[in-house]
């Protein structure tokens, strides 16, 4: 691994990589509509070759092989051991009428993924964490085919997303001595504004760049017979493990988790509709052209 992202990968191999690989499944259940969006997008057709930029534990490799169909090819490129593992296994399980999926643990900004062999990269919230994100968008750029696609997903303002504000506004308080990351360094919300984001992709190499804003409603859980309590907890592990709220309690002794459990389970004990916790999200579904 170079120096590049050095943070990154061991943010991705640490404690939140293991826990998003032991979740995997959970939060493709969280992320199904937005994943539905991307894939709309992308547009992909049998025979098409793939690049996954920032794949994490595999669904949308796994999608994309399903339809480029075994005249296809992926390829899934992530930081993460422990997510490219599970995404190993189950593709293990896919039938063959799927296309081979290459898992590679490799840095999505320097890695050489050949010139001109694919056509469509796409990612789900992988590409907010470069160190330098136009040398990183220029690589991928460079892998594409003449007009082949970029389409990925990124997240708006903390403020247009209410999962994660809503749960952050509780534990904040709790971490007075949290530093707040300048708004441009990697992080899930650094391409929030597009006035930022477009120009990037410019530069990298890209054109007809468009940002399409994405709302929806994400399900962190659901009671389907026992007390919405036990949706509660549900999605209040969802936040503290695996959502950006992750990231204030990085490290923190058992004690202040403990209590910031308590309190986030309290504030979404009021959200709870239907049995389930349900709140709103907003993304960037963003399309550029080589
Ligand atoms: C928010 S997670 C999303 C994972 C997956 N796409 C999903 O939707 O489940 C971000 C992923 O990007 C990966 N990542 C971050 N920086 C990367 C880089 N420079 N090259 C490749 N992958 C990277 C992380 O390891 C992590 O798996």
């Amino acid at each position: 691994m170079t120096e590049a992202n050095r943070d990154q990968a061991e943010y991705w191999n640490g404690d939140v990589g293991q826990r998003w690989a032991a979740s995997h499944s959970t939060l493709d259940a969280v992320f199904a509509p937005l994943t539905e969006a991307l894939f709309m997008q992308a547009g992909l057709r049998p025979g098409n070759g793939v690049l996954d930029i920032g794949c994490g534990a595999g669904q949308t490799a796994l999608h994309a092989a399903r339809q480029v169909g075994a005249s296809g090819r992926v390829v899934a490129a992530d930081l993460s051991k422990p997510l490219l593992t599970v995404g190993r296994q189950r593709a293990a399980a896919e039938p063959a009428t799927t296309a081979p999926i290459e898992w590679i643990e490799a840095d999505a900004q320097s890695n050489d993924f050949g010139q001109g062999t694919f056509e469509h990269a796409l990612s789900r919230f992988g590409v907010m964490f470069f160190d330098d994100s136009v040398t990183a968008f220029a690589n991928i750029c460079r892998a594409l085919a003449p007009g082949g696609r970029l389409t990925f997903l990124c997240w708006r303002a903390l403020a247009e997303n209410p999962w994660v504000q809503v749960p952050r506004d509780v534990v904040l308080p709790l971490v007075p001595d949290y530093e707040a990351m300048p708004t441009d360094a990697p992080g899930p919300f650094r391409f929030a504004d597009p006035r930022t984001l477009s120009p990037l992709l410019g530069q990298a190499g890209f054109q007809d760049i468009a940002c399409e804003p994405i709302d929806r409603l994400l399900t962190l859980s659901r009671s389907v017979d026992g007390p919405a309590r036990g949706a509660v907890q549900a999605a209040t592990d969802i936040v503290i493990n695996l959502g950006p709220v992750a990231r204030l309690l990085r490290d923190r002794d058992p004690a202040l988790r403990e209590r910031a459990r308590e309190i986030v389970a309290d504030t979404l004990e009021a959200r709870v509709h239907d049995g389930a916790v349900r709140l709103g999200a907003a993304c960037w579904l963003v399309s550029a052209r080589r």
